[in-house]
């Protein structure tokens, strides 16, 4: 099997931000009209690692692959296609994706026309790609995050040529729409705000994989709102690495305060955000959360660390004291407001001293709700470069240290709510007890109670009885 690289990808062309203005384009397959009878009644599985753009991505894909006759299945042994669609974030993403090749590799042994393919974040990073092409050769379509609109064109060569063809370009990136979507999900939905990453935290590998700020225009974003409210959704998540860097590329003279405020007025039941970064929050985002009841209380700040030149070091573009007041600022103006962060722990050198501020930081903020890493060195970043004297076992005390820390708080704030009455958007079953439904309140907290599977997408009042640290036991309460 030959393989034919149409385009590999590149970390000095991933870091370019020239001010090129941003491309829009629409859906342009060069060879829908001879795939599709190839294609036609095909089987297909995707498996999606990471964050929710993945998810989105994913949806999207789906939605191509349907739209041309292609049916999804729940195994993959089933399969005439299967893409894993992958994340880079962290060692540990990419070695439950090394795991997964291992267990569907031998399923082309089987059956020679199977077309394995891997997408997403992992492969934008070409010694990561390399490793995949040399180590896998099963493996026989690589596409990139930017090709996910090329998926018709990437299957018709590899299914017409039996090559195996790699195509991940490292760029910019465009803003392509009327890509079909179909959604994983009937009540909760997430739309794509603005893609890509500007930021360059010098630890992270996003802006490599993902491209530049790019971000739809208002009236799109609004128009993909409006159907979802239209067909009965419950909640929309707007999407972007940061949420609050919209409309910043765009001459439309429009922020996220007023695209939140636009969707807010559509009438979903709840809308949420992620994420937004400290650095560009604004007082208009904040004065538009609190007037909005269907915007949710629940606000996801990471904060990374709680020292000055740790932050310096990271390049997050803020220090203790503006993120403290930032914080201050929200809780005054947003009552009963939930705030969540993600905390990176042993970034390099990170000395006794610097994690102490973070503890302490952690604890004048009182988070309802953490993600906590620990640091994973990522090629081609700036800090991977950079040297470190902290040993992994002391990084891993940290870490426990710290999620101690958190959980203070964390069910401190559940204990608070035992007793009181809260709405909640019914998920499914519990995944522990097939007994009790589970679902989230307004402030992302996990719920389980006793209640019926029609309930399923629905809004409800849930009293709560009992507390734990990462959930709570409640009961279904008569209206
Ligand atoms: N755009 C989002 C974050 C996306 S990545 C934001 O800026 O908030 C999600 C989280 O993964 C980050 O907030 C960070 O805490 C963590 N992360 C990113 N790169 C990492 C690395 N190299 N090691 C450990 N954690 C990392
Ligand atoms: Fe990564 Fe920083 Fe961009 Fe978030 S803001 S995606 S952490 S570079
Ligand atoms: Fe992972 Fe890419 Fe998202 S690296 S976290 S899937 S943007």
């Amino acid at each position: 099997m030959k393989t034919r690289i149409i385009n590999a990808p590149d970390m000095v062309k991933a870091m370019n931000r020239q001010k090129e203005e941003t491309k829009f384009d629409v859906l342009r397959p060069l060879h829908f009209k001879e795939l599709e009878p190839v294609i036609k009644n095909k089987h297909f599985f995707i498996k999606t690692y990471g964050c929710q753009a993945n998810v989105r991505d994913e949806e999207t894909m789906r939605g191509m692959l349907e739209n041309i006759g292609c049916t999804s299945v729940n195994d993959p042994k089933d399969a005439d296609i299967i893409i894993i669609n992958t994340c880079a974030v962290r060692e540990n993403a990419e070695d439950k994706v090394y795991g997964e090749i291992g267990n569907l590799k031998y399923l082309r042994k089987k059956n020679k026309n199977l077309i394995l393919a891997i997408c997403g974040c992992m492969v934008e990073e070409p010694e990561i790609l390399n490793r995949v092409l040399d180590t896998y050769r099963e493996v026989n379509l690589f596409f990139g995050t930017h090709e996910i609109p090329m998926l018709y064109d990437l299957l018709y060569e590899v299914i017409t040529t039996k090559d195996r063809i790699v195509a991940i370009e490292s760029k910019q990136g465009e803003v392509v729409e009327e890509l079909p979507a179909s959604r994983l999900n009937n009540y909760k939905a997430y739309v794509n705000i603005i893609y890509g990453c500007n930021k360059f935290c010098t630890y992270c590998i996003v802006p490599y994989t993902r491209g530049k700020e790019r971000s739809r225009k208002f009236d799109e974003v609004l128009k993909e709102c409006k159907q979802l409210v239209d067909a009965g959704y419950q909640e929309i998540t707007l999407l972007g690495q940061n949420v609050n860097a919209y409309g910043k590329d765009l001459d439309e003279g429009k922020d996220f305060a007023d695209l939140m405020e636009a969707v807010a007025k559509l009438g979903i039941p709840r809308l949420r955000f992620t994420t937004s970064h400290p650095w560009d929050f604004s007082s208009k985002m904040i004065d538009v959360i609190a007037k909005y009841p269907n915007i949710m209380k629940f606000i996801h700040l990471p904060v990374q660390s709680g020292n000055d030149e740790v932050l310096r070091k990271m390049g997050r573009r803020y220090n203790r004291e503006q993120y403290l007041a930032l914080v201050k600022e929200m809780r005054e103006k947003i009552p009963g407001l939930s705030l969540s962060t993600d905390i990176i722990v042993g970034f390099p050198n990170e000395t006794r001293e610097e994690f102490e501020d973070t503890l302490s930081l952690v604890d004048i903020v009182k988070y309802e709700a953490a993600f906590t890493f620990i640091y994973s060195p990522r090629k081609g970043t700036p800090a991977a470069k950079m040297d470190d004297n902290v040993p992994y076992e002391e990084k891993s005390r940290r870490f426990q240290e710290l999620v101690k820390h958190l959980e203070v708080h964390i069910e401190e704030h559940s204990k608070s709510m035992v007793g009181k009455v809260y709405d909640v958007l019914v998920d499914g079953e519990s995944k522990n007890n097939k007994e009790m439904m589970s679902g989230y309140t307004e402030e992302n907290k996990l719920v389980h109670f006793p209640s019926k599977s029609s309930l399923i997408g629905k809004i409800v009042k849930v009293r709560i009885t009992e507390s734990h640290t990462y959930s709570l036991i409640g009961e279904l309460v008569d209206e």
